[in-house]
């Protein structure tokens, strides 16, 4: 992107979308996205906003392209290496041709999209799926400090408002209990999903990087692990221009940087204690599914 100050554009508002809240810059490019052909070794990284996609699309770009030497690992960007398909910023930023033009493969391709407006050609081809999930709380103040520096993005807002948008799903890609519980009920009938959680990273990257091989079939050297697991810590990642998102001059790190804590529980600085148990209650009546448990510490 190649926005001024000057010509920053005016932040964009939600309007509903296939029962989704969404803005132009998801949408714009409708038909291509439903029409994408996916290629059988594609592998798709899905998430909601601000659930660990950037790390863990530096782990699979590491997995797959960390032999090819420092040359691509110094030059370009990791959302260059796994565009974000439903991206409309023309004419450099459309998600479909970036995906269309990659020159590696397997392609490795990041959406936000719910299950149910997933491109049907990436079932039809049983592309591989790696799904982050990030608990609400964490999740959502993760976010809201992502859409106070995204000029991109539509305002934050205070942040009793902002909270409330999400417990409503009024946010960017809707509601974060649809999107995590529409994608795991998928799993249920989709073999080749791949649910993991932005906590079991925090508690043990490596192990989490052993179940993506093993899920990807994938079998690194010990070495090539080890290098992998030292390249994606938060720190390496936060000094990392090709990994803390500082090319992208819409978003303005000084308000808030990309690589912003890292952590789990950061939501206990957020929340106040009435908002806690009304996010409580309402998360009991959203979230029914025993089997799908979050953790909001570790
Ligand atoms: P915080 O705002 O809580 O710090 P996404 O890539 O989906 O937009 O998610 C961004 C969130 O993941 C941010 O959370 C960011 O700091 C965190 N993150 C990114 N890389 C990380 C890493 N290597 N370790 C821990 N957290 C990471």
């Amino acid at each position: 992107m190649s926005f001024t100050q000057m010509e920053m554009p005016p932040r964009p508002t939600v309007f509903d979308f296939h029962g989704v809240s969404m803005i132009k810059m998801f949408t714009d490019n409708w038909d291509n996205i439903q029409n994408f052909k996916a290629r059988p070794d594609d592998i798709v990284i899905a998430t909601y906003p601000k659930a660990g996609t950037t790390w863990v699309s530096y782990i699979l770009d590491l997995l797959y392209f960390g032999h090819l030497g420092p040359e691509r690992q110094t030059s370009i960007p990791v959302h260059e290496r796994v565009p974000f398909l439903e991206l409309y910023v023309p004419p450099l930023l459309i998600g479909t041709d970036l995906a269309d033009n990659l020159p590696t493969t397997p392609r490795l391709i990041k959406t936000h999209l719910p299950v149910q407006l997933l491109p049907k050609s990436f079932w039809e081809q049983g592309c591989r799926i790696v799904y982050v999930a990030r608990n609400a709380k964490d999740n959502a103040v993760s976010y809201f400090h992502f859409d106070r520096m995204n000029n991109a993005q539509p305002e934050a807002g205070d942040w009793s408002t902002f909270l409330q948008e999400f417990m409503e799903g009024k946010r960017v890609f809707g509601s974060w209990y649809d999107h995590v519980n529409g994608w795991w009920e998928k799993k249920q009938t989709y073999s080749n999903l791949h649910y993991m959680f932005y906590e079991d990273l925090i508690e043990d990257c490596g192990r989490e990087i052993d179940r993506l091989c093993s899920f990807l079939g994938l079998s690194p050297s010990v070495e090539e692990k080890e290098n992998v697991r030292t390249s994606v810590t938060f720190d390496s990642m936060k000094q990392n221009k090709m990994t803390n998102y500082s090319t992208i001059p819409i978003m303005d790190h000084t308000v808030s940087p990309f690589m912003r804590k890292g952590k789990v529980g950061d939501w206990k600085n957020h929340f106040t204690v009435a908002q806690n148990e009304q996010f409580d209650e309402d998360y009991k009546r959203k979230m029914k599914n025993p089997d799908l448990k979050f953790r909001y510490e570790i």
